[in-house]
């Protein structure tokens, strides 16, 4: 092999192992395993009485009560999953909202660094007017840095 070869082999040799290295590197930071379908949609639970292990983890559990007083406040809890979703630097929930029929309520921003639970609690009031036909369906949408956008939601009766 002559000097030219060797020098070429080298450093394209360097240049391939370099690029290797940083996609590995980036992928342990920014996995590529997304399945981009499931940011295409909003994706709800098929069947909630008997839901897959990605539907388990996303769908949001929501806990507020069946009826409630117009003008009264109550609490809205919402968890991320039926088994809890977890929170690292690689895989979170980035945002948890909660919408009062069409009307947007409020949102909770969260951050990958595991502090925080994938959990929001939420103190609603709702007047009589926002529910004219005496009852109300609480819409909770959160979105997976992996797994997209999720959504459940629950109705109630407002007295
Ligand atoms: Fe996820």
């Amino acid at each position: 092999m002559d000097r030219r070869t060797f020098l070429k082999t080298a450093a394209l040799g360097t240049m391939a192992s370099g690029i290797a290295g940083r996609v590995a590197a980036a992928g342990q930071y920014f996995p590529v395993q997304a399945d981009q379908s499931l940011f295409a949609t909003i994706n709800r639970a098929k069947n909630p009485a008997k839901m897959s292990p990605l539907e388990q983890k996303h769908v949001p559990i929501i806990t507020a009560p069946k009826s409630v007083a117009a003008g009264a406040s109550f609490t809205v809890e919402v968890t991320v999953g039926e088994v809890l979703h977890p929170m690292g630097p690689t895989h979170w929930i980035e945002h948890i909202s909660l919408n009062i029929g069409n009307e947007p309520a409020g949102q909770l921003t969260l951050q990958p660094r595991g502090f925080l639970a994938p959990k929001a609690t939420f103190t609603v009031t709702i007047p009589k007017e926002a529910a004219p036909a005496g009852k109300v369906t609480l819409l909770v949408h959160e979105r997976c840095n992996l797994h997209g956008y999720w959504e459940g939601s629950v109705d109630i009766a407002v007295v």
